[in-house]
């Protein structure tokens, strides 16, 4: 028997066709437990592309299709936050022509998506040094966040030119001026006053990490805010991530018990 989730769910009209597979997954999520933020690492659209014989910039471009489903998805199932990284600062090192492509694809992605997210009620939000981003970049981002500031639904917050290190250098740095200052005294700064300094201060550490396509590491991604954050590896391509992958990664999120260094029975 379906709950009241899935009707719910299928109430809305996601538009997405629902498989037995995926109502199955659906009907045995707990609503009440869903993670609040869910990150990913977007990773395998070049091996995607390698894997057809295409070039990678293809790649690129369908791992947007996936991106578009999945946000779909967080909108139907009331996830508050979706974090997405799909521009790191080592990602500078590619060749010029790939990165062009990639911003050429933000841009659209950002243009051609702005009124669907909206209709969905999505907040766009960014994290990363995005003021090093190219002119056209930045001006859709702007429009992107600014049109859509006033939505009350998934927060779907983009990492671009995203490092956590970085992030966590800018912190140190901003801190350090106001000690300077005499604003902040060394000895009141606690964990909370770092989570404020960061790029995420206004957001909950994610509870689902999901990293694609096979690679068993963070890549500088959310250093100090995946601290007990539970990871989801999969070796399927991102573009090849679908909706059922991602439920199975909330069912299987739902499955662990989250001890944050405690013992469950005390
Ligand atoms: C992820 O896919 C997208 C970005 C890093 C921008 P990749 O381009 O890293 O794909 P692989 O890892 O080479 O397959
Ligand atoms: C991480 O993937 C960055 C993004 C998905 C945007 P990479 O492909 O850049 O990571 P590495 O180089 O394999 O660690
Ligand atoms: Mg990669």
């Amino acid at each position: 028997m379906l709950n009241n989730f899935l009707k719910l769910w299928r109430g809305k009209g996601s538009g997405l066709p629902v498989t037995a597979d995926e109502e199955a997954l659906i009907a045995s999520i707990d609503p009440a437990r869903l993670p609040k933020h869910i990150a990913i690492i977007m990773d395998g659209n070049g091996r995607w592309a390698k894997k057809r014989g295409l070039p990678r910039a293809l790649g690129h471009r369908a791992g947007v299709d996936a991106l578009r489903n999945i946000v779909k998805l967080c909108r139907q199932l009331e996830i508050e936050y979706l974090t997405c990284y799909a521009f790191s600062t080592e990602n500078w090192k590619r060749p010029p022509k790939e990165v062009t492509a990639l911003m050429n694809l933000l841009v659209e992605f950002l243009q051609k998506e702005i009124d669907e997210l909206c209709a969905n009620y999505v907040r766009v939000s960014s994290i990363g040094r995005t003021e090093e981003l190219p002119p056209a970049a930045q001006k859709a981002l702007q429009m992107a966040v600014n049109k859509s500031s006033n939505n009350n639904g998934l927060i779907l917050n983009l990492a671009l030119n995203y490092g956590g290190r970085a992030e966590l250098v800018e912190a140190v740095r901003q801190l350090a001026r106001e000690v300077k200052q005499g604003l902040v005294d060394p000895e009141a700064i606690d964990e909370n006053t770092i989570g404020r300094y960061l790029y995420t201060s206004e957001l909950p550490d994610p509870d689902l990490l999901i990293r694609t396509s096979g690679d068993f590491r963070i890549s500088n991604f959310l250093l100090w805010q995946l601290a007990y954050t539970e990871f989801w590896l999969t070796p399927v391509l991102w573009p090849d991530f679908k909706p059922l992958h991602l439920l199975n990664a909330i069912v299987d999120y739902q499955n662990r018990e989250r001890r944050f260094g405690g013992i469950k029975d005390f």
